[in-house]
């Protein structure tokens, strides 16, 4: 094997990477896989054998060196001197005190033996790593995988709390100093605030606006957003052979000289050779958590002296000798703004609470479920009521109690409807069950199928919004008529799984586009029965709006040719049920629909008609907006150029006049058979 790696083997290491690399951002980037999977796997192991020939020419980016997960593409990717790894997590103290048992056993203290401890806050931001040569800041990056974060040098520098020369005339070589990025709250709220005055997306929570903020592929925009950081850990150190303050002894130790490097570290620290100190320590953290200007989720507790935790060692990627101990679920104080039942897919009938948005363990909840009826009950919870907010293992948001004493009087009781609030039917109590049920043969199933109709590609066309995400936002109960789709807002979706931001907003605006349809895409989407794309485009054609298609008699419907008795009845059913009738005028409320083109030239272009008499079925307005829409004019006089006379009951002199001067006379029924002429 030679010394070196001859610069045609690191061309083929180089290349071999490279196809790799676009095979991998075919697999995972486009979902698309170029090579089949074994074909891949050779040429992976073939990358690994000549790593292993010539580790010096592995390159920083090969697939090899990939653990789990990867970032982005869009910024650099930068490799951790030494891994980034995790902590195991203590969930009560007595959890705490058997971390200590362990430990205690593990680096062989013997009972009785003093172990220095530290603890400090764990902050609730995003880890980076730093890198100072020489005293400089040359790189910072994310955690990203644990062994490669991005780059966001850039951004980081923009941070004016890190110092971007150590402030030190004895700098290491290189070291690596590990910390986290926050965000205060109040310069979360202002952040908030900003973005919701000028239409952009608020943010979750401080954690994921300093994690937005700082990968920014735009520097100037981080530089706007107020970031922070805190230091607490060491990465790989370099320091020169005469340095004997490197590494340090201890954590405590450590921290004191970021300090003094001039790297911003927190004030409230415990060291301790006490575990009961350590105890006090969390306690009294717990208790100030509110008051304190950032988030954090507990506290990290810490063998102090670095021999003893490279003695605990690892497990699982993580130090045996340090544990994340974190506090319990926090409660917050909301108002229930309303109660409302939504319809599963069994048809079961649930009570949810929406409440003001508030954040519980750094997440806003808004919906709450309650749910059933003997739930509401137990807790009594009252439409109106301030009530105790958790999230049980930081999971799902649940009331924990309503606060009595805050009750003004004017409070709400709610009870569960006998009705099913999507189909109207009577609904079910089971026996022996606290759940409602709507047992209306296909209710809720009936609903999914005429959102799917709805937004069907021939349809309202929206894209996006599939059987799958019809079923989250049925179940949720976010949509329970078709109008509440306009309702939706970016928030709602994202709390949704298999939601992320980029495809929250996207069906936003895939619902926003639909409100510009043809009409005839619309009367479509509505699923009347019988009624299929080709009468929809009939229909609007001839009647040109909603307004006039619901009024239409079925008289009237079936002189257009093309409609015939059975279609006109069921057009006119649609249209004359009270449920249809209201969702329909609520959709339009939110619509712009695109009334149809008239075709140019066609038989009512520049054709002047006067009316006589009363017409069947339409209303004189009817009319006359009917030949408009259809590019003819109506005139109030006959005259030589009056091309048509529409006459209907009780026609009086107009008629007479027309007859004496042989223009054509033409009943309501001609009148449509025009239209349709016109249109075609
Ligand atoms: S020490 C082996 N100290 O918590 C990792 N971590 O859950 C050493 N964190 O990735 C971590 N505050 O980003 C440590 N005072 C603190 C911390 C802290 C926040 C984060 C850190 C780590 C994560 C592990």
């Amino acid at each position: 094997m030679p010394a070196q790696p001859s610069l045609s083997f690191i061309r083929k290491i180089q290349s071999l990477v490279q196809i790799l690399q676009s095979h991998d951002y075919a697999y995972y980037v486009l979902d698309a896989p170029t090579i089949s999977d074994a074909e891949y796997d050779r040429l992976f192991r073939e990358l690994q054998d000549l790593e292993r020939e010539h580790p010096e020419a592995i390159q920083p980016d090969s697939p090899t060196q990939r653990v789990s997960g990867k970032p982005l593409d869009e910024f650099e990717k930068s490799k951790h001197g030494v891994p980034m790894l995790s902590l195991g997590n203590a969930m009560s103290i007595d959890e705490l005190r058997d971390f200590e048992a362990r430990v205690r056993k593990v680096i062989d203290a013997p009972t009785g033996a003093d172990i220095p401890w530290f603890a400090e806050l764990k902050f609730d931001g995003l880890s980076i790593n730093l890198t100072y040569e020489n005293g400089l800041l040359v790189r910072a990056a994310t955690r990203g995988d644990g062994e490669i974060g991005e780059d966001v040098t850039l951004n980081i520098k923009t941070i004016k709390t890190i110092p971007l020369r150590l402030n030190t005339t004895q700098p290491p070589r290189r070291i690596e100093i590990r910390g986290e990025v926050i965000l205060f709250k109040k310069d979360f709220e202002a952040l908030n605030r900003h973005q919701k005055e000028s239409g952009q997306k608020e943010f979750a929570n401080p954690r994921n606006a300093a994690a937005g903020s700082l990968r920014q592929l735009d520097p100037s925009i981080t530089a706007t957003r107020p970031l922070r950081a805190f230091f607490y850990g060491m990465g790989a150190c370099d320091p020169h052979a005469e340095d004997k303050t490197l590494p340090p002894q201890s954590l405590s130790r450590y921290r004191e000289t970021l300090r003094s490097w001039g790297l911003p570290t927190f004030d409230q620290i415990c060291k301790t050779t006490h575990l009961s100190d350590l105890e006090k320590f969390i306690a009294q953290v717990e208790s100030v958590r509110d008051d304190l200007p950032f988030e954090i989720d507990g506290v990290v507790v810490k063998l102090d002296r670095l021999a003893d935790l490279d003695r605990a060692g690892f497990v699982a990627r993580a130090p045996r000798g340090m544990i994340a101990y974190k506090f319990a679920p926090k409660k917050s104080v909301t108002l229930v703004e309303d109660i409302i039942v939504q319809v599963g897919r069994t048809g079961t009938l649930t009570p949810v609470a929406l409440v003001t948005p508030v954040f519980v363990s750094g997440v806003q909840v808004r919906r709450i479920t309650l749910h059933n009826q003997s739930e509401i009950d137990r807790k009594d919870v009252r439409i109106g009521d301030h009530v105790v907010v958790q999230r049980a293992g930081d999971v799902i948001p649940e009331i924990v109690e309503s606060l009595k004493e805050r009750r003004r009087g004017d409070e709400r009781r709610f009870q569960i409807p006998d009705h099913c609030p999507v189909c109207e039917s009577l609904v079910e109590r089971i026996e022996n069950e606290v759940a409602v049920r709507c047992v209306a043969r296909n209710c809720s199933a009936k609903f999914r199928e005429r959102l799917r109709h709805y937004a069907m590609k021939d349809a309202m066309n929206i894209d996006g919004l599939g059987e799958k995400i019809i079923d989250q936002l049925v179940d949720e109960g976010i949509v329970q008529h078709l109008p509440d789709l306009y309702k939706i807002e970016k928030q709602d979706l994202i709390s949704l799984e298999g939601f992320a931001d980029k495809s929250a907003s996207n069906l936003v605006q895939a619902i926003e586009d639909s409100k510009q349809r043809d009409l005839y895409r619309f009367i479509f989407g509505l699923g009347i029965r019988h009624v299929g794309e080709a009468t929809a485009k009939l229909l609007a054609q001839v009647y040109g709006s909603i307004p006039r298609l619901a009024q239409a008699l079925p008289e009237s419907l079936t002189a257009v040719d093309g409609i015939g008795p059975e279609v006109a009845k069921s057009i006119h059913a649609f249209f004359n049920d009270e449920q249809h009738a209201a969702e329909t005028l609520d959709l339009l409320q939110v619509l712009s629909l695109k009334a149809p083109k008239i075709t140019e030239g066609g038989a009512l272009k520049g054709k002047i008609f006067v009316l006589t008499g009363t017409l069947p079925t339409l209303s004189r307005g009817d009319a006359q907006a009917l030949i408009e829409a259809h590019g003819g004019k109506v005139s109030g006089s006959v005259s030589k150029k009056t091309d048509y006379v529409l006459a209907g009951e009780e026609a009086g002199s107009k008629l007479e006049k027309a007859k004496q001067l042989g223009i054509s006379v033409i009943d309501e029924a001609q009148l449509f058979q025009l239209t349709r002429q016109a249109s075609s």
